[in-house]
């Protein structure tokens, strides 16, 4: 019995360490995340759910259909990829699957979606007290998919992430298709020695499926909200940028960065503590995705008095260059900001745009030394 001490803190200190990787999601899709397991037929009434809890893991209200591969609607503008399933959140409808977290942990939200009519969608994801509305309205692939991210913070052990249609139409079916669902924990970067920006070569971001090759839209964020992009802040009413992965895309390093997609309507920024008349060195690289983007692109930076605009001829298949902004920061916080000059289309006429990646900051001198006075 006197040696059950030291056990006992042993295995509280291994499952302390092991606990979030155990009990808790880490990454990947949510339990039924791809409604591959379908609602049982007593809780449909045809293609619309019926029963609050017919979809396994999962929870609805408002009108919800559930849609197995394969199927045809003649009203339905897009297909399903190959073997999916889609549920469709209609008028007033809400998925709702209660989540295992750790408290005080950040985590990212990824979801494929396709809107279905006409209108001006929208989705508000919310895991509460946290929500983002989240527009459905440009499309960014040919296929009419994307994959949208979202944040937050986890504040139980529990939480209930909901997925919210909050429009109101006339065809009480017309809404987003949802075919997939996953989270993954974010670690958020610190500033390092090397450089005075957060994530500044995008290594840390939203849960990319492994089988999409299109990225994943980063929506506008609110400030004091937090970004599925740590450290960075996306600006606009309604368009996005986009993260892409070396798997599918040429990245100027390491195995993510992003492709600013919506011209000047789109602003990436971030703030940093900066002393006001100092000397600063921001460097990153400009390129393009291999995605077919083929034009004369560029990048616009801003930070303190100073811009730079970095020109890009583009071919579509690959390779950046370096660029520099020195700048003498005016405050005791710098907002280093990034844009595409231009709205830019590839051949199947979704939008594109450069790739930026390996942003650094650096202080590069202090001011002379005032003389004393004598
Ligand atoms: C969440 O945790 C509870 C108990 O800790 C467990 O019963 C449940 O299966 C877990 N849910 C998931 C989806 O892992
Ligand atoms: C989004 O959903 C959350 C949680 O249900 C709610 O508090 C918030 O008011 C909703 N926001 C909008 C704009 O619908
Ligand atoms: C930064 O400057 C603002 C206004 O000039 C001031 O209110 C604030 O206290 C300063 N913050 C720091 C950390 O020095």
């Amino acid at each position: 019995m006197a040696n059950s001490m030291p056990c006992v803190a042993l295995f509280l200190l291994l499952v302390g360490v092991a606990a979030p990787a155990v009990f808790a999601v880490t990454e990947g899709l949510l339990p039924n995340g791809n409604f591959a397991q379908r609602p049982d037929k007593s809780g449909m009434k045809g293609v619309v759910v019926t029963g609050r809890n017919a979809i396994p893991s999962w929870e609805i209200s408002g009108f919800v259909e559930y849609i197995e591969p394969g199927h045809k609607e003649e009203d339905m503008i897009l297909t399903l990829p190959e073997g999916a399933s889609a549920v469709r959140l209609g008028n007033d409808a809400t998925i709702r699957q209660l989540i295992n977290v750790t408290r005080k942990t950040y985590y990212s939200v990824t979801f494929v979606a396709a809107r279905s009519c006409a209108q001006a969608e929208k989705l508000n994801v919310s895991v509460d007290p946290e929500f983002g509305v989240l527009p459905i309205q440009t499309v960014y692939t040919s296929t009419g998919w994307d994959s949208y991210s979202w944040a937050f913070k986890a504040r139980h052990t529990t939480v209930t992430l909901s997925i919210h249609n909050t429009g109101v139409e006339e065809d009480p079916a017309c809404g987003p298709l949802i075919i997939a669902v996953a989270i993954k924990t974010l670690y958020p970067p610190y500033r390092t020695k090397g450089n005075m920006l957060r994530n500044g070569d995008f290594e840390q971001g939203p849960y990319i499926f492994p089988d999409t090759p299109w990225g994943v839209l980063v929506p506008p964020i609110l400030e004091d909200v937090h970004s599925p992009l740590p450290g960075w802040n996306i600006m606009s009413d309604t368009k996005v940028v986009k993260y892409v992965d070396a798997p599918h895309h040429k990245v100027p390093r390491g195995e993510r960065a992003v492709e600013l997609v919506a011209g000047r309507e789109c602003a990436l920024l971030q703030e940093v503590p900066t002393v006001a008349g100092w000397s600063y060195r921001l460097s990153f690289s400009v390129g393009d995705a291999a995605n077919g983007c083929v034009g004369s692109l560029a990048v616009e930076a801003y930070a303190a008095r100073e811009s730079l605009k970095v020109r890009y001829e583009s071919l579509g298949t690959g390779g950046s260059k370096p660029a520099v902004l020195e700048f003498t920061a005016i405050a005791n916080t710098t907002r280093v900001v990034f844009q595409s000059s231009d709205h830019l289309l590839k051949s199947d006429a979704t939008l594109c745009g450069p790739v930026l990646d390996d942003v650094k900051l650096v202080g590069v001198r202090k001011p002379a030394p005032r003389r004393l006075r004598l």
